[in-house]
């Protein structure tokens, strides 16, 4: 083991997903490339997100207190890095992009070319200063039978995402499987006592 240093409190969570956070907004459905978020709580299944509060989004959002989080795979790289650098606010119409489609949800647009997409209904909305912290409750997952494996389960190999590392900025592909999560760990401890 080598000598650390601190790098100082930066958010390395490597890496990131890559996500696009669907609104309606007065204008029309709006899309926003968002990489901070994930799921918080299996049951009742929430996720939560956090957004800056000068985005076009939040205002949909805190309006219908619905949302979509829509993964797009690689095939939607430059796309989605689009809706990451532009705003609905200045009159991008990033919408204009996509096929969108709808779900169980009045207000959650959804975009027909990302493999996999969910609908969410706000849960609370924390303030967190110049983010504001989404967390949702997810009401349903849509995706194509040819994203599936062959137990109905999203197969990422199908799905193709990608992932995000900062501060240098740049986009991964996801590699190789290189274990089975809750069992790989008994190689090296045995049976762990029941919980
Ligand atoms: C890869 C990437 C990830 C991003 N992730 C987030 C994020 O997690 N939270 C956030 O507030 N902004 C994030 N942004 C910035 C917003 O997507 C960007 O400011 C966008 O233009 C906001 O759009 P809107 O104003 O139309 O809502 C990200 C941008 C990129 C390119």
């Amino acid at each position: 083991m080598g000598t650390k240093i601190d790098l100082g409190p930066n958010g390395f969570i490597y890496p990131m997903p890559v996500t696009l956070v669907g609104a309606d907004l007065t204008a029309g459905p709006n899309f926003m490339t968002v990489a901070w978020i994930t799921r918080v709580q299996p049951n009742p299944p929430r996720l939560a997100c956090g957004l800056g509060k000068g985005h076009a989004t939040n205002i949909g959002i805190r309006e219908h207190r619905e949302f979509s989080v829509c993964l797009p795979s690689t095939d939607q790289l430059a796309v989605s890095d689009w809706c990451g650098l532009v705003s609905a606010g200045s009159g991008a119409d990033k919408a204009a992009m996509f096929s969108i489609f709808r779900g169980a949800l009045e207000h959650a647009p959804m975009i027909a070319e990302c493999p996999l997409c969910l609908e969410c209904r706000v849960e609370r909305v924390v303030d967190l200063g110049s983010h504001e912290l989404f967390v949702a409750d997810l009401v349903a997952t849509w995706t194509e039978e040819r994203f599936l494996d062959e137990k109905s389960r999203p197969d990422i190999e199908k799905l193709r995402p990608f992932t995000l590392t900062m501060p240098d900025k740049r986009y991964w592909a996801v590699g190789d499987q290189v274990g089975e999560a809750w069992s790989v760990g008994r190689s090296v401890g045995g049976q762990p006592p029941a919980e």
